[in-house]
């Protein structure tokens, strides 16, 4: 039987795959505006790294993570995101001596083990963006206002900025216990993850899906009651400067997200018409993971975005223009007409192949055909003979002659009608 890809993964092919590249382009130019470099990661590390990073009661490190041992027993777990692996490398490399504002940015994949379904997989690919060194709110808004600036370019609408904080050491206790006694109230409908989660992690369960649990977390306690002054004034603040920078969004005081290195601000982007899995992306603040990790006390501010929503919401649209390729059929044993001639085609910057498998005119017309190709050049050796190519348009089957010489000129006339 034919080997088929894992479970809830899957191969990236044409025509999807060119909005993907062309994507990446556009987000590595828009990043280099905002003064953002790339960053390379391994794709597995320690698995400490997300162990205590991420938390050890989130989903993703209890159930979603792909560990294993390598051939010495160290435990190894393939990123399932990307910034505990990027404060480990910011940490490594001292890159707090580098600059006072570190901005970086990925793009790449990510594993989870999750129950695949319409917007998730088990490989997914995540853009990212973290700004280490400043605690400033105007991170915040800035940082949420180029990913608003990237969706816009590309010419999504219909898209929602939520956004809430979580607060910090200083006030999150005190919600917290706030939330566990309300909770313990409720006990009984809770899942049995948010049982247990009510007493290790109980923000998590205002992120439970489960139907009951939905139910209940709508009476609970808002933490936007419970911030402190400092949290409550780097909201205020932010509110403003994304006023300033024209990002509309809206508070929801029942977001939190789904890891457990949040303080402050924690945002995500919703797309309505995605179903379930509507967000397209998440972030927020995290001034207490380089410490964790154990690096100095530096503040940080990211998101990730999640590719393969974006494309799916992306649909049908195209972010790339379509150029024609030439084939180019040589028609006959000797391949030298053909090949000089795709050879000025390709050096003018123009989409050209040589066809030399096609061992008539008729196979290789089929196979542009097949290619949905627009243009057929016939360069066999009676053109040769009179320093001339036929330029065959596949569309209405119209075939011309034309001297060698005008080939380009000729060329760029065809593609303009
Ligand atoms: P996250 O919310 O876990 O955050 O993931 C960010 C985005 O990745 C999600 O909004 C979603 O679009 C996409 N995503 C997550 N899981 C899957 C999946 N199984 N299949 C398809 N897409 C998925 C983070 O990963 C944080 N590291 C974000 C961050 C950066 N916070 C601070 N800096």
């Amino acid at each position: 039987m034919a080997i088929k890809a894992v479970k809830g993964t899957r191969d990236i092919l044409a025509p999807e795959i060119r909005n993907w590249t062309k994507y990446e382009e556009m987000a590595r130019k828009l990043f280099r505006r905002y003064g953002f470099e790339e960053i390379r990661t391994p794709i597995f590390e320690y698995s400490e790294v997300f162990s205590r990073g991420i938390g050890e009661d989130t989903d993703i490190v209890n159930k979603e993570m792909y560990t294993f041992t390598d051939r010495k027993g160290r435990s190894i777990t393939l990123r399932p995101e990307n910034t505990a692996s990027v404060v480990r490398s910011y940490i490594e490399h001292r890159m707090d001596l580098q600059a006072r504002v570190k901005r970086l940015f990925y793009i790449g994949p990510m594993f989870r083990y999750e129950r695949p379904q319409k917007g998730r997989y088990r490989q997914f690919y995540q853009t990212g963006a973290e700004v280490f060194g400043s605690s400033h709110p105007f991170v915040d808004a800035d940082t949420i206002e180029m990913v608003v600036r990237l969706l816009r370019d590309m010419g999504l609408t219909g898209l929602r900025v939520d956004i809430n904080s979580v607060g910090c050491r200083e006030c999150r206790p005190n919600y917290r216990k706030a939330l566990q006694d309300f909770l313990s109230g409720h006990r009984e409908v809770l899942c049995e993850d948010c049982k247990r989660r009510m007493d290790s992690n109980p923000l998590r369960v205002l992120d439970c899906k489960v139907p009951g649990c939905k139910t209940v977390v709508t009476d609970a306690p808002s933490i936007q009651d419970y911030l402190c002054e400092g949290c409550q004034g780097h909201q205020g603040q932010v509110f403003q400067f994304l006023d300033t920078l024209d990002v509309a969004y809206s508070l929801e005081p029942g977001l939190v997200r789904g890891l457990d290195y949040y303080t402050r601000t924690v945002f995500e982007v919703i797309s309505e018409g995605l179903g379930a899995q509507n967000a397209i992306l998440g972030g927020g603040r995290y001034d207490n993971l380089v410490k964790e990790l154990g690096g100095r006390d530096v503040p940080a501010f990211g998101w990730a975005l999640g590719m393969d929503r974006l494309m799916m919401v992306l649909g049908n649209r195209k972010l790339y223009t379509e150029e024609p390729t030439f084939y180019v059929l040589p028609i006959g044993n000797d391949l030298k007409y053909a090949v000089a001639t795709v050879a000025t085609l390709k050096n003018a910057g123009y989409h050209a192949v040589v066809l030399a498998e096609a061992n008539s005119l008729k196979s290789g017309l089929k196979q542009i055909n097949k290619a949905g190709g627009r243009f057929a050049i016939l360069a066999g050796e009676s053109e040769k003979e009179k320093s001339v190519l036929i330029l065959r348009d596949m569309g209405n089957s119209v075939q011309r002659e034309i001297p060698v010489g005008d080939l380009l000129k000729e060329i760029e006339n065809e593609i303009a009608k």
